[in-house]
């Protein structure tokens, strides 16, 4: 069985995201999509919330479920037997930091491959940040996200914003 593990903070999933899950689930016979914590970034909603929406946006593929993990990405692959890590790429300014994420993960888990999607053009522009900015100044944000979601994101910054990690 080809298992991939689709990982990022998805602080929260974008419409971005959800292309890259939807091509991967073509590609694998199973896909994990995996919520986990990125250093240098500070989490705006939690693990929690952020699975819950996650769940709420893949429940139309079946061979896609969600997941969290609060450790290496190169171990959670290995404990789930999964071969394979999907990343999208968006613009050249992307590859850097991708590229040494995957030499990294493949130094810490030498079966791994790291398979890169181009992101529809669609997308380019879209980020988790870009998301959190337009609702959060009250900007419409149909299209952005899933429409699945849409709400449950515009409500929870009406109902005051989101402060870090809550
Ligand atoms: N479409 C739209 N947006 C996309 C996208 C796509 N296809 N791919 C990425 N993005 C956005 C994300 O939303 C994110 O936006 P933001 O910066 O506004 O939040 C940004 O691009 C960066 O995405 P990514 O590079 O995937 O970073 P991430 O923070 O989402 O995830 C982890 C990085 C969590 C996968 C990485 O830190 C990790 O593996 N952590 C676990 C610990 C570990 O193993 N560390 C060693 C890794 S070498």
């Amino acid at each position: 069985m080809k298992i991939a593990v689709c990982p990022g903070s998805f602080d929260p999933v974008t419409n971005g995201h959800m292309d890259i899950i939807r091509r991967a689930s073509k590609m694998f016979d199973k896909v994990i999509v995996v919520v986990l914590t990125n250093f240098a970034k500070k989490a705006n909603f939690t693990v929690e919330k952020r699975v819950e929406l996650l769940e709420k946006a893949v429940q139309c593929f079946d061979n896609v479920e969600v997941d969290h993990f609060n450790g290496l990405l190169a171990d959670y692959a290995k404990i789930r037997d999964a071969k394979f890590i999907i990343k999208g790429l968006r613009a050249v300014s992307d590859f850097e930091y991708e590229f040494q994420m995957a030499m990294t993960n493949s130094k810490l888990n030498p079966e791994l491959e790291t398979v890169f999607l181009t992101s529809n053009s669609d997308y380019m522009y879209l980020s988790s940040s870009i998301v959190r900015q337009v609702a959060q100044l009250g900007g419409d944000i149909h299209g952005f996200v899933p429409e699945c979601i849409r709400e449950e994101i515009i409500k929870k910054y009406s109902q005051g914003g989101i402060k870090s990690d809550s």
